[in-house]
């Protein structure tokens, strides 16, 4: 039997849960890390500029199919664009399903730096232990990496178990909030910091002559990552949206949250890592050194208040990937309920069961496991966990991307788009045409270049 839908109480409910998804490991792991790598400026400009210009549209292309239609990602698609257009709400499940596979595997690691951190601030940070000695045991650790993933795993399912309005509202409105808070306060501490001047140089001052091209495209495929774009998601949130509400001013508040979002916390770990010495020369070399392993000493050597913002940051990453997870859940489960006919409950734990067997391949990649450790699909990509990455990272977003362009640009009509996002609600600075021009021609052109870039030059996201 299927039960009645549901819908978000409120339009605040909504934002939250939807700038919950949005917010996640790709503004606190990802994207610090890939600013650094551009060196900073004219990356984050060219970031801005992509986010504006393809995401910005694409976000409210996928909440406009998904409410016009009440449906999750397959059958939004199927109704409201033509019934050959459910296999790309597919191509979204998958890619959500596995998204969310090797995700849990990094928000499990949080959940073992919080407990790190604790044991820090009551008995001291230890004499002479190397931060990075500690991230390679933990990850190679087969029966902790397990323990901690099932944990955040089985968290991400009591959510969705209980539906949209009393699992993923409640949760959103509670734990946004302080996720707010807890990154304010970080980042005033941060700004205190000697270093702080520098972060925001190098994260405002755009120096053109040292952006290479692959980055731009970077921060193209950054986008659709951070925004929870390409793979149904924000389809299958739209599809919970009263009809009273306005897509168009969700999409900016949601846009803009991340981008903030995304910015504080490169001003938060640049601060840091400019006011020690010789800091800056250590870091980069992997997305993880930032996040698990520079950053755990700094808190009990370098940052005012450490000993209580350290644990307090790694609440902040467990909290942010959990509203990212239970979205990710929320694609594959709904899907499995309006297509499927399985009750909520019956279907968040099946499909959290069916996800959890690839997190389980994820979670033993950096052990010594045969094939999980050593499998090279991709060129510089050794693992389950890395090969899963790029897979999503380079090909099913930008793909997911670009056919929701074609589909809600070329193939969805005018009146059925327009009556979505233009009514009484609609702030004055929006224009219908301008988005359909976007959506249209500038942001498949954009997208094209990113699969063409991968493709044939071999540019990586991941
Ligand atoms: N946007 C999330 C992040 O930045 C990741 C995500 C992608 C979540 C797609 C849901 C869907 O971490």
């Amino acid at each position: 039997m299927t039960e009645q839908r549901g819908n978000w109480t409120s339009s605040a409910g909504f934002v939250l849960a939807a700038t919950g998804s949005a917010i996640g490991l790709g503004n606190l792991w990802k994207f610090p890390f890939i600013t650094w790598e551009n060196n900073g400026g004219a990356f984050v400009l060219m970031y801005l500029v992509c986010i504006m210009a393809v995401g910005l549209p694409i976000m409210m292309a996928e909440l406009l199919i998904g409410r016009s239609s009440q449906k999750s990602a397959v059958g939004a698609l199927k109704e409201a664009v033509g019934p050959a257009w459910g296999v790309l709400g597919l191509w979204g499940v998958l890619c959500g399903f596995i998204l969310l596979s090797y995700y849990t595997v990094i928000a499990g690691w949080s959940l073992f730096y919080f407990a790190q951190t604790v044991g820090w601030t009551a008995g001291g940070f230890p004499d002479g232990l190397q931060t990075g000695d500690l991230f390679g045991e933990q990850v190679s650790n087969p029966g902790l990496q397990l323990v901690m993933s099932l944990g955040f795993s089985m968290a991400t399912v009591g959510v969705v178990y209980f539906g949209v309005q009393k699992g993923i509202e409640r949760i959103a409105r509670l734990f946004l909030p302080i996720l707010f808070g807890i990154l304010l306060l970080m980042l005033f501490s941060a700004l205190q910091m000697e270093g702080s001047g520098e972060a925001l140089a190098f994260v405002f001052r755009p120096s053109f002559s040292e952006l290479e091209p692959a980055g731009i495209l970077e921060a193209l495929g950054h986008s659709f990552f951070t925004l929870s774009l390409g793979m149904g998601a924000m389809i299958t949130y739209g599809s919970y949206i009263a009809k009273d509400q306005s897509i168009v001013k969700a999409s900016a508040v949601i846009v803009v949250l991340d981008t903030v979002i995304a910015l504080v916390a490169c001003l938060i770990m640049f601060s840091v890592i400019f006011s020690v010495a010789g800091m800056a020369e250590q870091v980069g070399g992997s997305t993880v050194g930032m996040l698990f392993i520079s950053l755990p000493q700094l808190f009990y050597t370098e940052v005012p208040f450490g000993t209580i913002l350290g644990p307090l940051f790694y609440v902040l990453v467990a909290l942010a990937a959990l509203t990212s997870t239970m979205s990710l859940l929320e694609v594959v489960t709904s899907y499995v309920i309006d297509e499927h006919g399985i009750s909520r409950h019956n279907a968040t734990i099946l499909c959290g069961a069916a996800v959890f067997v690839f997190t389980i391949f994820a979670a033993l990649s950096f052990a010594d496991v045969p094939v999980l450790s050593t499998l090279a699909v991709f060129e510089g990509k050794t693992g389950w966990f890395e090969t899963a990455d790029h897979f999503v990272s380079n090909w099913m977003l930008p793909t997911g991307g670009l056919g929701i362009t074609i589909a809600a640009g070329w193939f969805m009509t005018r009146e059925k788009s327009e009556a979505e996002l233009v009514d009484a609600t609609t702030p004055a600075w929006f224009s219908y045409g301008a988005w359909r021009f976007f959506i249209r021609f500038v942001a498949p052109a954009a997208i094209s270049a990113i699969i063409i870039a991968v493709m044939f030059f071999g540019v990586d996201f991941s």
